[in-house]
């Protein structure tokens, strides 16, 4: 067990904030991970886990100790003419395990191509793109249980999956640390390229196949999302609000040309980044922090920029859009700070 002490945070959040933490610990076996969560350091300290950092905002030093998952297998766990059953441990970096499938002709994850982060997070955060969400092709869970230490699973159905969520963000947040995710990927073609310009996109870099759909992918998300290696930031910023249709229908009075997508008979999705385009924020630098100018719910580090920058435009951001159109912006983004020891919780 290698616990290290007073480490620095910058490599492990795509943010690029500079803080510390007081504990950090890796692991590469559920045994490992085991013996820490049984250690005094992880008792008696507050403790918080962490995937590719691609979604995390450090407010300050952590004064606790962070996790880290290196559990690296792919494993075929069943496999026929049709499908094909994986356990992917949490610690596999996501892009390279989608182009693991891409690569043997697995269908089902290919337009979450260049998604930062790892497997783990993928199944907390149900990751999604371009027309596809990660809960379809998860099949089951693993788990270690924090306080029992027991391992536990959950098929698809008990993981309660919606837009940008899961159990795992909500009642077992805090509470159980993902071990393995098992994906149920098809063997034949089954291509996803309704949302937008997709297809024609493809098209326009040859035929359509996996390989190709991948590609395609990777330069929309290139030419539209900062690479956190050059610019620090976290992706989406906040959720696409889901908003109940009547309040859709009175601002599509003022706003005829609002992006739309259907939910269900009652509530809409609105695309955040064209709400905050609407407010003039798209482009605007707020001294080191800065809305990305070429997709507004991107956030920017433009170079030493705290984490309290950060939030601070992030809340400005919400503020102006909730003015304009009554809307709450919810940040996708986890903002850590303090967070209780075990003992406490
Ligand atoms: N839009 C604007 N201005 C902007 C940005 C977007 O008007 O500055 C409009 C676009 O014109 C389009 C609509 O908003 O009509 C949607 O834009 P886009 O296709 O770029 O997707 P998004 O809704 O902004 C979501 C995900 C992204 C994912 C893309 C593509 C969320 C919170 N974000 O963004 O995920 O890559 O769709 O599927 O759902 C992430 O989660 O970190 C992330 C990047």
């Amino acid at each position: 067990m290698n616990i290290r002490k007073d480490i620095s945070l910058l490599p492990y959040n795509t943010f690029g904030i500079d803080v510390k933490t007081k504990f950090f610990a890796e692991y590469n076996s559920v045994e490992e991970l085991k013996e820490l969560l049984q250690s005094d350091v992880v008792k008696s300290n507050p403790f918080f886990h962490i995937g590719g950092g691609s979604n995390l905002l450090f407010l300050s030093n952590f004064d606790g100790i962070i996790l880290h998952s290196k559990i690296n297998s792919i494993e075929v766990v069943e496999e026929d003419m049709l499908s094909v059953l994986l356990r992917v441990g949490s610690g596999v970096n996501w892009d390279k395990f989608v182009a693991y499938c891409v690569e043997r002709n697995y269908y089902g994850i290919e337009n979450l191509s260049l998604i930062p982060g790892e497997v783990g997070a993928s199944a907390i955060q149900n990751i999604g793109a371009y027309g596809m969400e990660v809960k379809d092709t998860i099949k089951k869970v693993d788990f270690i249980d924090i306080e029992t230490l027991k391992p536990k699973t959950f098929s698809n159905k008990e993981c309660n999956y919606s837009y940008r969520k899961s159990i795992f963000k909500e009642e077992l947040k805090g509470k159980v640390v993902i071990t393995h995710v098992y994906f149920l990927l098809k063997k034949e073609p089954v291509y996803v390229l309704d949302y937008a310009h997709l297809k024609n996109a493809v098209l326009k870099n040859g035929e359509i196949n996996l390989a190709n759909v991948r590609k395609t992918v990777i330069e929309i998300r290139e030419s539209k999302l900062p690479d956190p290696n050059d610019l620090g930031n976290a992706g989406s910023f906040f959720m696409n609000p889901i908003i109940p249709k009547s309040h859709y229908e009175e601002l599509l009075r003022s706003y005829p040309a609002m992006p739309h997508y259907p939910v269900s008979e009652t509530a809409v999705k609105v695309p955040a980044g064209w709400l905050i385009e609407q407010c003039d924020l798209k482009g605007k630098q707020f001294e080191k922090v800065a809305i990305y100018e070429k997709q507004a719910l991107v956030i920017v580090n433009l170079g030493g920029a705290t984490g309290e920058d950060i939030a601070t435009v992030a809340s400005l951001v919400q503020m102006t859009v909730k003015k304009r159109f009554g809307i709450d912006l919810v940040p996708e983004v986890n903002f850590i700070e303090k967070i209780s020891p075990l003992s406490d919780s």
